[in-house]
C-alpha cells in the first residue's frame, strides 16, 4: 500500500520559519521521520509540498484509487479553500488533517477549518509528532 504525505503553502520554509511556533525540524526531517515509520509496514510513502492551491487539489483528485490515505498539512488553506474542501469530498480516501501549532491557541481566523468536516480526523498542536501520529492511525486502520 502506499501513504501520500501532503503539505501545503510555506511548509517548504519548516525549520526557518518562525521556529519558536513551528520548531526547527525541517520538512525533509519530518517526510524521512514519516517515511521510515511507513516502511516498517512494509508500506510506501510520497511526500509532496506545494505553495499553489490547484497543485494540491490535482494531488488529492489524483489520491484516488492509488492511496489509502491522506496526511495533509494545508497551512493557511485550511482556513480559507472551499476549492480544496470539494477536492477531499469527492474522494474517498482517508484525509488526515494536521496542524504543527495548536492553531486554537492563535489568532481566531486561525480557529476555523474549511476541511475539518470532510477529513477523517484532525491532529493539532502536538509539533511536528503530528504526521507520525497520523501515519499511524492510517497504518493501523489498514492492518
Ligand atoms: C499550520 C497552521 C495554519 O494556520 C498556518 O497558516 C500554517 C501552518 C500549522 O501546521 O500549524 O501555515 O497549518
Amino acid at each position: 500500500g502506499k501513504i501520500l504525505l501532503l503539505n501545503g503553502p510555506n511548509l517548504n520554509r519548516l525549520g526557518k520559519r518562525e521556529p519558536d511556533v513551528y520548531g526547527h525540524e525541517t520538512l525533509k526531517d519530518v517526510e524521512e521521520q514519516v517515511r521510515q515509520l511507513v516502511e516498517t509496514k512494509h508500506y510506501h510513502l510520497d511526500a509532496k509540498q506545494s505553495n499553489h492551491e490547484g497543485d494540491l487539489i490535482d494531488w488529492i483528485q489524483a489520491a484516488e484509487g492509488e492511496y489509502s490515505g491522506i496526511i495533509f498539512n494545508p497551512g493557511a488553506y485550511t482556513h480559507t479553500s472551499i476549492a480544496i474542501r470539494d477536492a477531499i469530498g469527492s474522494v474517498t480516501v482517508p484525509v488526515i488533517e494536521v496542524h504543527i501549532s495548536n492553531v486554537h491557541k492563535r489568532e481566531s481566523f486561525r480557529h476555523v477549518s474549511m476541511l475539518a468536516p470532510v477529513c477523517a480526523g484532525q491532529i493539532v498542536g502536538l509539533g511536528t509528532k503530528g504526521y507520525q501520529l497520523a501515519a499511524i492511525y492510517l497504518l493501523e486502520e489498514k492492518e
